[in-house]
């Protein structure tokens, strides 16, 4: 199976996911700003921005914002909608690390796990980790369905990276799962 083409979506489409007008994404979004632990985080990476809705939300919690989505479109509208806002907004495609100006103490995973094969899944959550701040936050978050196009349901990814994080001694604060989507975040002791 191969990943969608991304940047070919965004093509066709500059809201793919209906990220502005849909209520799921509204009330995921919510629940995301939600279950944050801190009321003010020194620099949050959104490793999938697509539009740029979240990290622009995020951006009014946090010194500094790195964007980063492996679709070139998807970097584009973000920073468009970063441009006010102390953003790097760049393309990258997990489990790489973009360039990061410090370590981030919040990582945001949303909706991106489940479009990796396996073996990249492990690696991305291995690749955050080790770039993130030692008190860093961790939040994942996907539509707990399996997407046509995605290799597996967003409840199972959400499962794989809560049991690869506390292997790696993780420990989880937030489990957050409904009949739409599963969200969770975890911070190292
Ligand atoms: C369903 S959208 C989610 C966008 C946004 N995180 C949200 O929740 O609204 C999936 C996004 O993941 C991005 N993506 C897919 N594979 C990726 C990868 N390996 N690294 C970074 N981004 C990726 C896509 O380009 C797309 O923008």
């Amino acid at each position: 199976m191969q990943p969608p083409d991304f940047d070919a979506m965004y093509a066709a489409d500059p809201d793919p996911w209906n990220v502005r007008d849909s209520w799921y994404e509204r009330r995921k979004e919510a629940v995301v700003l939600a279950l944050l632990a801190r009321e003010r985080y020194a620099h949050a990476w959104d490793a999938a921005s697509g539009t740029g809705d979240l990290a622009l939300a995020l951006s009014r919690r946090c010194e500094r914002v790195t964007a980063s989505d492996a679709s070139a479109r998807a970097v584009a509208l973000t920073r468009d909608l970063l441009s006010d806002a102390s953003a790097s907004v760049v393309v990258n495609a997990l489990p790489e690390v973009p360039p990061l100006a410090e370590a981030p103490d919040l990582v945001v995973l949303a909706e991106v796990l489940y479009y990796l094969p396996e073996a990249d899944r492990i690696r991305a959550l291995d690749a955050v980790a080790a770039a993130a701040r030692p008190s860093a936050e961790l939040v994942v978050v996907h539509w707990r369905h399996h997407p046509d196009d995605a290799f597996l349901a967003g409840a199972a990814a959400t499962e794989e990276a809560d049991g690869v994080l506390r292997e790696r001694g993780w420990e989880r604060v937030v489990w957050h799962d409904d009949r739409h989507f599963v969200a969770a975040s975890w911070v190292r002791p």
